[in-house]
């Protein structure tokens, strides 16, 4: 099916194309999300046409609030209960035992799904409209750079969607923090837009476990995700070796030396990694469109977002 995709901010459009059963794209505070009716396989197999994603990589179920997530699941265990209550709705997914009413191929057979109360207003009310939660990835083509303006979205799932509603850049820029509970333990299995340092103050030490494809917990989390097509290498400033070909380079905060033909984005001028979390995707987008062989990148303070956005710098990295 080929759309004419209309960009617009109107929540009360996407409802009646998602009521429909299409796939909208939608704005949350992290990144834009491709969005349809959870409790619809019909409309979730479209999720995974439309980004020729695999059938093993399970999906995220938005709701409005924590009252709507306890009806699609057995439980929730204490810690993650207490983690979004402080902090939904925001970029924090937790994982809990489905109810049969998730279908299988949300969670891609999982016994766990993945839920998340997004932030952004317009995506708010437009839950708030709908009698059933959002199944939504990325809205990406599977493996590139997730999205945070409504052009990214549209520059490349144009025709294949029908509505992308336009909620402006987005806040945080970085995709949500995944955390489950195993074996008596929070364990975060995605780095994301909610710092470390901020759910442990509510959560105590927690355990890092960072999916790979091998991971059964989340399947999902390739090594190589948010890859630019263009070669990105990872390096601290004294490591790059700038002679001979077209370069396109990442950094952190301001360089005083760097030679004047080369192509240079700063993620962010003081040094804010919250910012530069922000500008991180759509930089990456511009270097990889811009006519340079490799892109070098280096890595921020491993410290807050800045570990979020080494683990996609990490993923960038890896070729297959
Ligand atoms: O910020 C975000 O989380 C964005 C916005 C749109 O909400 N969504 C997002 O979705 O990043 P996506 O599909 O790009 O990443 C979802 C990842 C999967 O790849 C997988 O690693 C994990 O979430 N996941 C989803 N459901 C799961 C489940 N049932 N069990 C384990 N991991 C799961
Ligand atoms: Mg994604």
């Amino acid at each position: 099916m080929t759309y004419k995709t209309e960009i617009d901010t109107d929540p009360g459009r996407a409802v009646d194309w998602l009521n429909a059963g299409a796939c909208v794209a939608i704005p949350t505070e992290t990144v834009y999300g491709l969005a349809a009716n959870a409790l619809d396989p019909a409309a979730v197999v479209r999720i995974f046409e439309i980004k020729n994603r695999p059938a093993f990589d399970p999906l995220i179920v938005h709701v409005y609030d924590l009252e709507q997530a306890l009806r699609y699941v057995q439980h929730i265990p204490g810690p993650l209960l207490r983690l979004a209550e402080a902090f939904w709705p925001g970029p924090l997914t937790i994982l809990a035992p489905r109810t049969d009413s998730i279908p299988d191929l949300v969670t891609s057979g999982l016994p766990q799904v993945a839920l998340r109360a997004p932030a952004h207003p317009l995506t708010r009310s437009l839950l708030q409209q709908l009698s059933f939660p959002l199944a939504a990835p990325s809205a990406n083509p599977f493996g590139y750079i997730s999205p945070t303006t409504a052009q990214h979205v549209y520059d490349q799932l144009h025709g294949k969607i029908p509505y992308i509603l336009d909620g402006g850049p987005c806040r945080v820029g970085v995709e949500s923090t995944i955390v489950g509970y195993a074996e008596g333990q929070v364990v975060v299995y995605r780095l994301g837009g909610l710092a470390l340092e901020t759910l442990e103050a509510v959560a105590g030490p927690l355990s890092v476990q960072l999916n790979q494809s091998s991971n059964p917990q989340a399947p999902g989390m390739l090594q190589t995700h948010y890859a630019p097509r263009t070669p990105l290498q990872l390096a601290a400033r004294d490591n790059w070796k700038t002679a001979g070909e077209r370069i396109g380079i990442l950094t952190f905060g301001p360089v005083p030396d760097l030679p004047e033909h080369q192509l240079h984005l700063m993620l962010s001028q003081t040094g804010d990694l919250a910012e530069a979390a922000q500008n991180l995707f759509a930089a990456l987008r511009t270097l990889d469109q811009a006519d340079v062989d490799l892109i070098l990148a280096e890595p921020c303070p491993d410290e807050g977002l800045g570990r979020a956005i080494n683990d996609r710098l990490r993923r960038a990295a890896v070729r297959e």
